[in-house]
């Protein structure tokens, strides 16, 4: 383990039994409050944005925007919100992915993508990759390219990763 994820590692909370029993939660708030932590985050996940080539940052709600927001301000690129569904007042794509129990939907505003653009997706978490799967496929729909998905942590034994492969088609995932 390099050092900063050592560092990285340090400022996230194991949460057990949150939001409901059996789940141990990943709190990234303690990181994002230190601002040694944040700005290691933040320049690794900038590093990515380099060396994939993107264009534009999308950030997942709620905690990809956190994240992604520095990043892209860093990297000197734009960042467009992916939102839960209904709180985007412009016209948007929507795409729905299924859950656990039920579905889930969300959306981007369809004049924030375009054939120009080469796009990373950044979150806090991968777990099943449903929700990094649904935004990929929003980018496509859009025409745009897609630079990758860059993650703070990876839940592995969710195997986010093979559900996230068809939609990546070769680009990167990484997780840091
Ligand atoms: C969490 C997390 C990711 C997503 C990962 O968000 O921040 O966005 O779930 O799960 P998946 O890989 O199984 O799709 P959550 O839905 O809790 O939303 P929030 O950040 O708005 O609380």
């Amino acid at each position: 383990m390099t050092g900063i994820q050592e560092l990285l590692l340090s400022r996230i909370r194991d949460v057990a039994d949150y939001p409901e029993p059996g789940v141990m939660f990943k709190d990234i708030t303690p990181l994002l409050a230190d601002p040694a932590a944040f700005t290691a985050l933040t320049d690794a996940l900038a590093g990515i944005v380099e060396r994939t080539g993107a264009t534009k940052i999308v950030g997942l709600e709620a905690r990809g925007f956190i994240l992604g927001a520095p990043v892209a301000v860093r990297a000197g690129v734009g960042f467009i919100p992916v939102r839960k569904a209904g709180k985007l007042p412009g016209a948007t794509l929507r795409q729905s992915y299924d859950l656990e129990y039920g579905s889930a939907e969300i959306e981007v505003h369809a004049e924030d993508l375009s054939t120009q653009d080469r796009v990373l997706v950044i979150d806090d978490v991968l777990a099943t990759g449903g929700t990094a799967e649904a935004s990929l496929q929003l980018i496509r729909r859009a025409g745009a390219q897609v630079a990758g998905v860059a993650v703070l942590m990876e839940l592995a034994f969710l195997d986010g990763r093979s559900r996230l492969a068809p939609a990546l088609d070769g680009a990167p995932l990484e997780a840091l």
